[in-house]
């Protein structure tokens, strides 16, 4: 069995994948299987998914998430789907876009002009703003970015190390950990004290009620426990896309240019911004692995997975297929504007996880998704400023250093002269 090293994972991934589309490996004092093939993965997470539970994660992020969706099992987490799901059905959703759009064109304005900037950063403070804002009924700018500092720090501090400085980041986890504690639970005091509809998500969690069960709505510890896994999982995770997404085309001004055109056409449904981020997700997708632990012996078309052992499934690696991605490497958005999406088996691109753990807000990522990079598109053309950036594979799939762009107001001689020039050539490949 080979043993994996947890210095570069993404590495240690495609190392093993190299030998073929079942293999086991020892990941620290983990036995998992690495399981590629896309029948493979649809049937353990599709059809058996009833034989795994989901792997935790390290001991910060329970306490960050507590027994949110991300992390709760069995009944109780199919209860919080219960109560969490209807607050994400698309009525709903469609109700937040306009806001969603206008909040991406105040940002994009804003940042036209500037020089150096970073796209990371940007993209991360929206999201945060549209999560705060949309989803909780936040609109205190003040309290929005204390908020984006105080999840970024618990962000960071998740992984524990060893050595004289953890103390150091075990404190600022604590402290982080704590104003964020403070804000929900104002956030929940307020929406409780609201007896007609809001409007926005955190209102309709506070008075879910479970229907098909007890009839009971969720209590002041679980209605934390959900709101600090939306915040996070809710702007950390399509902010990283859209940092790649921006990175991605910074070196192909021909697609700015088509979005652009898009934006100013007033097209509804962003079908290129949406090709665009399908694209970017498939090259870097943020939950670039998912496990799973066996919790009864799994035996399927050949593959055993024994009581207690980890499946390991990667979308990274699935989205890299060249069997089903030709040229795989390259950023080509054209893939999915005949419905590559709906031809491919279901564990061939899973950015958003299958089954009954597939994500909760994906329909809401989507929207959060196009609007950004479109409207950023519309009012600004950007080119790369900084030293090419890497895969840093952390909570999510994030660039391993600022993503700097120069930016220039749009419309403007400049943007068309960009948009005219030649693309900057293939993703770099990986090492
Ligand atoms: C591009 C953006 C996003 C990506 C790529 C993404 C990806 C994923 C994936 C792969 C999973 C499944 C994890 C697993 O199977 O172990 C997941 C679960 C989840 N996501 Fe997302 N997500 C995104 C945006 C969002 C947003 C905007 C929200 C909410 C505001 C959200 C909330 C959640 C929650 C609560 C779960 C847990 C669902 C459950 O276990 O029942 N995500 N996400």
């Amino acid at each position: 069995m080979a043993e994996a090293g947890n210095a570069d994972p993404l590495r240690m991934l495609r190392a093993l994948r190299e030998r073929g589309t079942r293999v086991e490996f020892l990941w620290g004092n983990a036995r998992c299987v690495l399981v590629a093939d896309p029948d493979d993965i649809s049937r353990a997470l599709l059809d058996r998914q009833k034989s795994f539970a989901r792997s935790g994660g390290p001991p910060r992020l329970a306490r960050l998430l507590g027994e949110g969706l991300l992390r709760s099992q069995g009944d109780r987490h199919l209860r919080q789907r219960r109560l969490v799901q209807p607050a994400f059905v698309p009525h709903r959703m469609a109700l937040y876009e306009t806001e969603i759009a206008a909040l991406a064109a105040a940002h994009a304005r804003r940042i036209a002009g500037r020089r150096g900037a970073c796209l990371h950063r940007y993209f991360l403070a929206l999201m945060l703003d549209v999560v705060a804002r949309v989803l909780f009924g936040e609109r205190r700018t003040g309290a929005i970015r204390a908020l984006g500092r105080r999840a970024d720090t618990a962000i960071r501090c998740l992984p524990s190390s060893v050595g004289t400085r953890e103390w150091l980041r075990g404190a600022r986890f604590r402290i982080a950990l704590a104003g964020i504690d403070a804000q929900i639970a104002g956030w929940v005091r307020s929406a409780r004290s609201h007896a007609s509809d809001r409007g926005d998500l955190l209102w309709a969690l506070v008075h879910a009620h479970d229907e098909n069960h007890d009839g009971a709505g969720m209590a002041d510890t679980e209605l934390r426990d959900e709101v600090a896994t939306l915040l996070v999982a809710g702007h950390e995770t399509t902010a990283s896309a859209l940092a790649w997404a921006g990175w991605l085309l910074s070196r192909h001004p021909g697609w700015q240019s088509e979005l652009a055109e898009e934006a100013r056409r007033g097209a509804h449904s962003l079908p290129l911004a949406r090709a665009v981020m399908a694209e970017t997700l498939r090259l870097y997708p943020p939950a670039w692995v998912l496990m799973r632990r066996a919790i009864r012996d799994y035996d399927e078309r050949g593959l055993s997975i024994p009581a207690g052992h980890h499946l390991v499934v990667s979308p990274y690696l699935a989205g890299r297929d060249a069997d089903l991605f030709p040229e795989p490497l390259e950023f080509r958005p054209e893939r999915w504007l005949q419905g590559l999406e709906h031809r491919l088996p279901p564990g061939a691109y899973f950015p958003f996880g299958l089954g009954i753990r597939r994500c909760v807000g994906e329909h809401l990522a989507w929207i959060q998704a196009t609007h950004a990079i479109s409207a950023l598109c519309r009012h600004a053309g950007f080119s790369p400023a900084g030293a090419p950036v890497n895969e840093l594979p952390a909570f999510t799939l994030r660039p391993d250093r600022d993503v700097r762009v120069t930016i220039q107001r749009f419309p403007t001689q400049e943007f068309s002269r960009l948009a005219d020039s030649t693309s900057f050539g293939p993703i770099v490949q990986p090492a």
